[in-house]
């Protein structure tokens, strides 16, 4: 174990550090900057931010100007390739970058002057603990490192691979060559004999040393393709870890033994009762820390907009809880406990950071709904695991497919079953849990990603536990508070012109969808933006609007105005009264077996599915639309009102097919008025219903049925319109009888009877058209016979017939049959644009080796089809009618060749 050496240098807490560093930059001329989110944004090239550099790269590239050429900031880093790490005395997933940043001012001296200066002058630490690393030919920085008076031994050049090229962050970006600081835990190199200098230096992971702070002399620009350009500048970006170098000013040799994590530390040791000593070498340690830092990067990562989710940023914070949960598990916490350390951390953390504070209640709610959520997937997976390990003790290897269906099936996340396989000394068959995964993304194919995104947005805004209220049955334009904006599936304070986003109010007056009437569209006011909404729904009990920043900006908890489009929802009530009504006259006219299967309730239309055995008929049809506009002129009054489910189905409320009701229900009805002119007592309709509605039927102007269908067995489908879409059918419809009117020059109402004679006309005529068609095929038959030679030779007739069909192929084959004993005849022609055959054989023909089927379907090959019969008779039909004439050559030639080779066969035999 390395030695620790304490009482040195300037014992700063965390925050006092943070101001010392700030201020001693500030008075060499930087700016301060405040820290960017932990979500790079602009930046496809990052999930996180990971290093201070991320918010200036475009200063950099030279694709922004700079607010000053010298800045320095405090940069909250996230750091996804350490998760795993996360756990031992060292790792961190979210740490502070303490940084100084030139852009194309000073370069390598100047920085190496400050941060030696700053750590050996203001902090005090002791410079004989240092040493430094230069990249392999960094002459300059290796002299001015040696001018500080560090010795040689401690000055080693290193490759990019030990550490001593930094960057690009990403894919592509600035980097260069860097040098960076070691703090040296260990005796001092010089006094000690057994310092080998091969086996214990700062590139090897010993424990000995700890990087504290790198300076990259950032003069490039990497590409994709791994080729680099000069940047504009030469700059220089460094990083100082804020809890290493607290850690070494604090004499302790953990960052988390650094006054804040500890604190948070302290939190973790008190929710799960387990007294934290590092020294036992026991797993409980391991667990504290998992669960402190996991704690505070959960804090951090959610106060800057990420939630959990089944990918992305989204994901990696799953995994963090995850992670803290399980290994609150092993220490037999099964309560949840994650959200009490999340606390500590948001007051451990708030002064520097205060955004977490106001953010309190709605971190822990994340935090809390997630874990419980987590808590029951975890003991029943681990069990299972556990029982696994049992089965496969032998082999200490989990196979996996068994891997695949914890995952698949019980929810347990693969990098936990490894981290709990690896604890127990287990491998896993890592190639077979590829194997499934990739069958099962096989199998998915085509699943609608949709779903799946909605079922994530459901999820997620389960976890946030946010509550709106629907104002919209008693008014559409109303008064209301943002509470959340998403944008990119990230929480972020202020939407602007131009994003695609989602509002969730404190109430709102758009209506979600649901009982088939679609979301509202309209618009969200402020006094300095408007959102277009372009849809409404509801997830738990949070109404979500969908849509684009039109014009400003909107900012949470901004009061805004929520403007429903007027007319979009005065489409929807008429539509969706009007299938109230269309229920009921369908019960009415078709019995009270009818039941409502599923709905579409539009601005424009409707659409209600039935349950009903068999089609109505078109007077059932008529009755049933006659009904509803009799009702409609009724003008009944409707009203609407929540009382028990059992009073409402006393009442006679008619419920929907197959829903689930809550103890309160909401109950929609249009019964007889006294303005009414119906005698009909009660009500001619009463529903269960979250709808909005007209306030009276009247408004619906006219309902018309478009269509009535079959979409199953029993189940049915009517499509109708109302109001202005109703009259808008009409008069098209009479539009088009108007022109018939003109076309046929009689009055509308002989129309039937016109068409009905012209008809009779047209048969009549077509008749006709046959009989001349047969006689002129039978003449063509006629005359085919006799162009053939009549010899005790087999006839062969190929032939393409222009304007023919099926029948008068058929006429002039069958009229060939008769008048030749020996023949093979074939007629091709064209139906439907494209090459028909139809062949046909006599007896002696057949024994001659020419077979009707056989050869139909030689000629059909050659232009694209396929046919058959017997070898008396066959047709085909082909598909290149350009290739016919071509068809029927080498048709005839296959039955020369056949007849030829057959008398060859027969000469040689006699
Ligand atoms: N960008 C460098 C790093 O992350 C120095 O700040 O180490």
């Amino acid at each position: 174990m390395v030695k620790i050496i304490k009482n040195w240098g300037v014992r700063l807490k965390v925050d006092e550090l943070r101001k010392v560093f700030l201020n001693f930059f500030e008075t060499r001329n930087h700016r301060v900057i405040p820290p960017a989110s932990l979500v790079p944004h602009g930046d496809p090239t990052l999930l996180f931010t990971t290093a201070g550099m991320v918010q200036f790269k475009p200063y950099f590239m030279g694709l922004e100007s700079p607010p000053a050429s010298r800045l320095t900031s405090i940069q909250r880093c996230f750091r996804t390739t350490d998760v795993e790490e996360v756990g031992d005395e060292n790792h961190l997933t979210l740490f502070e970058m303490l940084g100084n940043f030139s852009v194309g001012d000073y370069f390598k001296s100047e920085s190496i002057d400050w941060a030696w200066e700053f750590l050996t002058e203001v902090l005090g630490i002791d410079k004989n603990r240092l040493w430094a690393t230069v990249y392999v030919d960094d002459d300059e920085a290796y002299d001015l490192w040696k001018k500080k008076g560090i010795p040689e031994e401690k000055i080693l050049r290193y490759t990019a691979e030990q550490g001593n090229y930094w960057g690009p962050p990403g894919d592509s970006g600035p980097c260069g060559p860097c040098s960076e600081l070691h703090y040296d835990f260990g005796t001092p190199v010089i006094e000690d004999s057994n310092y080998d200098p091969d086996k214990d230096h700062p590139a090897l992971d010993t424990g000995r040393f700890l990087e504290i702070w790198n300076l990259v002399f950032m003069a490039y620009y990497q590409h994709e393709d791994g080729t680099r350009e000069d940047l504009p500048a030469a700059n220089i970006d460094t990083g100082a870890g804020l809890e290493r170098l607290a850690a070494v000013l604090q004499g302790v040799r953990s960052a988390y033994e650094t006054d804040e994590l500890r604190s948070i530390l302290k939190s973790a040791e008190k929710v799960t009762g387990v007294h934290y000593s590092p020294d036992s070498g026991d797993q409980s340690a391991n667990g504290l820390r998992v669960i402190t830092e996991h704690a505070r990067a959960f804090a951090y990562l959610v106060a800057d907009g990420v939630l959990p989710s089944n990918e992305g940023r989204g994901y990696v914070l799953r995994r963090l809880i995850r992670r803290a949960v399980y290994f609150g598990y092993q220490m037999g916490i099964t309560k949840p406990f994650f959200g009490d350390v999340v606390g500590s951390a948001i007051s451990v953390s708030s002064a520097n950071h205060p955004e977490l504070e106001k953010q309190r209640e709605f971190l822990l709610r994340v935090a809390t709904a997630e874990e419980s959520r987590f808590q029951q997937t975890l003991s029943v997976g681990l069990e299972l695991l556990n029982d696994v390990m049992k089965t496969h003790s032998a082999q200490k290897e989990i196979p996996g497919r068994e891997m695949f269906i914890l995952y698949d099936t019980h929810g347990l996340p693969p990098e936990l079953t490894r981290e709990v396989a690896q604890i127990n000394n287990f491998s896993i068959d890592e190639k077979g849990f590829a194997n499934e995964m990739d069958a099962q993304r096989e199998r998915s194919k085509g699943e609608e990603n949709f779903a799946e995104n909605e079922s994530d947005r459901q999820a997620r805004y389960a976890s946030l536990g946010l509550k709106s209220k629907f104002t919209g049955y008693e008014k559409i334009i109303d008064q209301s508070n943002v509470l959340i904006l998403m944008h990119d599936e990230m929480i972020v304070q202020e939407l602007n012109t131009g994003d695609r986003a989602e509002i969730i109010l404190e109430s709102t007056s758009f209506y979600p969808e649901g009982g088939g009437q679609i979301g509202d569209h309209g618009e969200i006011i402020t006094t300095t933006g408007k959102f277009s909404v372009e849809d409404t729904q509801k997830f738990g009990d949070a109404i979500v609007h969908f849509g684009q920043m039109l014009e400003g900006n909107i900012a949470t908890g901004n009061d805004v105005e929520t403007r429903v489009n007027s007319e979009f929802r005065l489409g929807a009530m008429r539509n969706h009264t009007a299938t109230h009504l269309l229920h009921s006259a369908l019960r009415k006219e078709l019995g009270t077996h009818v039941k409502q299967a599923g709905s579409y309730v539009g601005p424009d239309r409707l659409r209600f599915d039935y349950t009903h055995p068999e089609a109505p008929t078109h007077e059932n049809l008529q009755s049933i639309q006659a009904l509803v506009n009799e009702k409609v002129r009724d003008d009944i009054v409707g009203s609407t009102f929540v009382l028990p489910y059992d009073e409402a189905i006393e009442r006679g409320a008619v419920a929907f097919f197959e829903d689930k009701y809550q103890d309160q229900v909401r109950v929609v009805e249009y019964c007889v008025t006294p303005h009414s002119h119906s005698t009909e007592a009660g009500c001619f309709s009463s529903e269960f219903c979250g709808g909005t509605h007209i306030h009276s039927t009247g408004q619906i102007g006219r309902m018309q049925i478009v269509s009535e269908s079959s979409i199953g067995a029993g189940l049915r489908r009517i499509e109708a319109v109302t109001g202005p879409e109703a009259e808008a059918l009409i008069t098209n419809r009479m539009n088009t009888l108007d022109l018939l009117v003109q076309k046929f020059k009689v009055p509308i109402e002989d129309l039937p009877q016109r068409i009905n004679s012209l008809e009779d006309q047209l048969n009549t005529e077509r008749k006709r058209v046959e009989e001349t068609l047969t006689t002129i095929a039978k003449i063509h038959a006629d005359e085919l016979v006799k162009s053939t030679t009549q010899s005790d030779s087999t006839s062969i007739i190929v032939e393409f017939l222009d304007s023919g069909s099926v029948e008068t192929s058929r006429l002039i084959v069958d009229r060939i049959r008769s008048q030749l004993d020996n023949v093979f005849v074939c007629i091709a022609t064209e139906v439907d644009s494209k090459p028909f055959l139809m062949t046909a054989s006599s007896k002696t023909a057949i024994e001659n080796g020419l077979k009707a089927d056989v050869l139909v379907r030689f000629a059909a090959n050659i232009c694209g089809g396929s046919g058959g019969g017997r070898a008396e008779f066959a047709q085909a039909g082909g598909k290149e009618l350009s290739q016919i004439q071509e068809a029927l050559d080498s048709l005839r030639k296959e039955c020369y060749r056949i007849l030829s080779d057959k008398a060859t066969s027969s000469f040689e035999s006699s």
